[in-house]
Formats: structure tokens, sequence, C-alpha cells
């Protein structure tokens, strides 16, 4: 257990750092390398606990990988799972159990995931239905992990998602990789497109025609995949730089796929000095590089379609609204409550507690700001990597210093987050 203590920042964050890879796309890229047949090789893999997750379940699967340095993974596969020895564990992420789920479905072995205490409290019904749906069979207690996956021959759906949902909608279109017909997917609000985008890359028959994204049984070519940086965790030092006064950072490869990027709408809409300096494209994802600085905001209200794109990003978006002019109003954003903890309860019991003006809402909550965070408590993280990081943020504005506990939990998504925070704030 590691607890941190977090004192104001006199000075503004200066300086350039490289944000680290994005969690949901090494998540995909190791996965789909592994169904893949031949050598695939992944660059820049992130070094957070959940993708180790990914790579270790693949390996119970029979797929050996091999780090050429520390970010660059070499995979060679004969494009087939072999039945595991043991239980899959997911440990705490969500990605992981729900995206394997589908895969798993229409293996001819049955396997079982389990996960951490955290992922085994959130809902997993959200994909067992579309799999039975589907011709597939998944066995838990109350909907929760445990889930036997009981491998099945499958069949395409057209599905109707009430939830706008990347993991939801990843797992049935994996399913459908291996199922006989025409695979659907329609949601609501368009969520994280990172698995259209990449089966496409390695060859899938897929397409997208508006919410609806429909798939093929198909083989997936071995490929190159350069994976690039996080705009969730960037999201950290963006909130960073706006908010403590006279900062002017730069962030280098930072994702910019438009159904990621809700927060830079936020942000503008705030009136966020932020600009992105240069852009590129990399397997049909697009990054560039963003230049922050200290500015004055004001609030804004953040609603329907945009919350899939910014769904990680609204702890943080918590600590940023304290520091605006203004009511800022989020709704529609109840699925939060499932996350790795109820992170609308979390945020607002902890920035209460250090002085911030919000209230929890059931979708959402209202912040009223600007307020001079007070500090001087002690917070709690709930196992929660978003939680402590945010926590984090707004312990650089408070006046007295906070003590977070448990900070050991953002290992999970960014283990560089103090070391590169250090170098912008001089300490
Ligand atoms: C993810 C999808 C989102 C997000 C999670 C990662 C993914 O979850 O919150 O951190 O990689 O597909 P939901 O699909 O449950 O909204």
């Amino acid at each position: 257990m590691t607890d941190i203590r977090i004192s104001k920042i006199l000075e503004g964050l200066r300086g350039t750092v490289e944000i680290p890879a994005d969690k949901s796309i090494s998540h995909r890229a190791m996965m789909f390398s592994s169904l893949a047949k031949g050598r695939s090789l992944i660059k820049n893999f992130s070094s957070g606990a959940d993708p180790h997750s990914t790579l270790d379940v693949f390996s119970k699967l029979g797929i050996k990988h091999n780090f050429i340095d520390e970010k660059t993974l070499e995979i060679v596969s004969d494009g087939a799972l072999k039945a595991p020895s043991g239980e899959l564990d997911c440990g705490n992420s969500g990605t992981t159990m729900r995206l394997m789920s589908g895969i798993l479905a229409g293996q001819n072995f049955d396997s079982v995931l389990i996960g951490d205490e955290s992922l085994s409290k959130r809902p997993m019904r959200r994909v067992i239905e579309p799999i039975s749906l589907m011709g597939g069979e998944i066995q838990s207690v109350d909907g929760h992990a445990p889930l036997k996956i009981v491998g099945r021959p499958l069949h395409g759906i057209d599905y109707v998602s009430k939830i706008a949902s990347a993991q939801v909608k990843s797992c049935v279109l994996l399913a459908g990789l291996f199922a006989d017909g025409i695979t659907s997917v329609t949601e609501p609000y368009i969520s994280r497109n990172h698995t259209e985008l990449m089966l496409k890359y390695l060859g899938a028959d897929l397409t997208v025609e508006g919410k609806k994204v429909s798939v093929r049984g198909s083989k997936l070519e071995a490929k190159e995949i350069d994976i690039c940086g996080d705009i969730s965790s960037a999201a950290f030092f963006i909130v960073a730089g706006l908010i403590v006064p006279e900062s002017d950072i730069i962030l280098k490869n930072v994702g910019l796929n438009p159904t990621r990027t809700g927060i830079l709408d936020v942000v503008r809409d705030m009136g966020g000095n932020i600009e992105i300096l240069d852009k590129r494209e990399a397997a049909g994802e697009i990054s560039g590089d963003l230049r922050i600085r200290y500015s004055v905001l004001k609030a804004c209200e953040i609603s329907g379609e945009i919350i899939p794109r910014l769904i990680d990003e609204l702890p943080v978006i918590a600590v940023l609204a304290t520091q605006a002019q203004g009511q800022t109003i989020v709704k529609d954003a109840g699925d939060l409550r499932n996350k790795e903890s109820d992170r609308i309860a979390a945020i607002v019991r902890e920035l209460k507690k250090i002085g911030a003006q919000i209230e929890e809402t059931p979708d959402g909550f209202i912040i009223n700001g600007k307020t001079l965070l007070e500090g001087g408590a002690e917070v709690e993280t709930y196992h929660d990597h978003r939680l402590a990081m945010s926590l984090y943020v707004a312990g650089l504005v408070a006046r007295k210093e906070i003590l977070i506990k448990d900070f050991q939990w953002v290992d999970i998504s960014f283990p560089e987050f103090l070391n590169l925070f250090n170098i912008l704030t001089g300490r």
C-alpha cells in the first residue's frame, strides 16, 4: 500500500512529456494479433497492469509473446487458441473480461474468466445476454464474474444495445468473427471505435453505417501495429495545465480518435487554451501533440452523445469544473457507477472532503465554481486508478496538503504517472 502526500504547486507546470500507450488499443492489439496467423509486431505496448492481464490470458490460451524491448512485442501465432489449463485471470480489467467473453464464446473448448474484487462486482449481463442470443452460453452467479464460457457454434445477430459501450459492442463483434452469417451491433451513441478500426486494418470483413457496425466471420492478417498515447492518461495533464496558474506544457503523441476526444470539446467550451500542434495517422488511428496553457474557465453542460466520448475522463473533468466560473452539470452518465468504482459517488465524496461544491445526481453531478479547494484532508481511491490520479490533480491546486491513500492503483493504466508529473512540476 502506498499513500502519497501532494501539495500545491506554486509555479506553473512547464515542459514537454510523451504520453504512454493507449490502454484500450493495447488490449486490442494483443487480442487481434493473437487471433491472426503469422508474426505480428506491436510497437509501444502499454506498461499498465490491465493490458498485461490480457497478455497473461493469451499465454494461458497457448499464444506466446516475446518482448523485443521494453515496449515492443512480437507475437507468433498459428491463429488458433488452445484450451486453457486453468482459470483465466483478468485482474482489474473490464476490457479483458468483456472482450474475451466474445472471443471465447465460439471456441471449441470451455473456459473460466475470473477477476479481482472490483471486477467481480461489475455487471456482466450486458455481455451474457447478446452472446446467448447468438447461441452461446456464459454461466455466472448473478451476472457477475467468475464467468464460465461454454464454447459453442454461434450464429450472427442484429443486436441493438441499450447502452453505448465499446466493451459490449466489441464483445459481440469479436464473437461475430467466429459466427455463421452477419453479426451487427447498433448503439444509441457511438462509443470508442478502436475495435472497428483495428479489425479493418487487419483485413476483417467489417462495415460501419452510422451507429451500426457489421462483421462476417473473418481471418485476421498479422501486421505491425504502432500504438499512440492514451488521451485518457493525457487528460490528467490537460486538466493540470489548465488549472495550475502560469502553466504551459506540451504533451506528445496523444491519441486523437474523434470517439475519444470529448474532453477536448469540453475544454474548448469552457474557454480553455489548448492547441493541436501536429497530426498523424498509424494503423487507422489519429494522434498528435497538444499544447496546454493555464486558462480562465467557465462552466458548461455535459450530456448526451458526448458522454461515451469522455466517459473515463469525467472524474478529472469534475476537478476541472471546480476551477471554472459557474455551474457545471454532468448528466446521462449513469454508467459511471459501473466502472472500477462507483465513480459518481466516489468523486463527489472525495472532492467534498477537500472543499469542492459538488452534488451527486442519479446520472452525474453538479459543480459550482470557482472554488479555492481547501485541501488538508485524507482521500480514498476505491481501488480505482482514475480516482487516484484525479485527486492528485486536485491536490496540485489545493491550499493545504492532501494525503491520497493507496495511490498504487495508478499502475493499472499509468505506472509512469508520477515520473511524468515530476518532470513538469520540477519536483
Ligand atoms: C473501454 C470502454 C469503456 C471504458 C473503458 C475501456 C474499452 O468502457 O470506460 O475504460 O477499451 O473498450 P464501456 O464500454 O463499459 O463504456
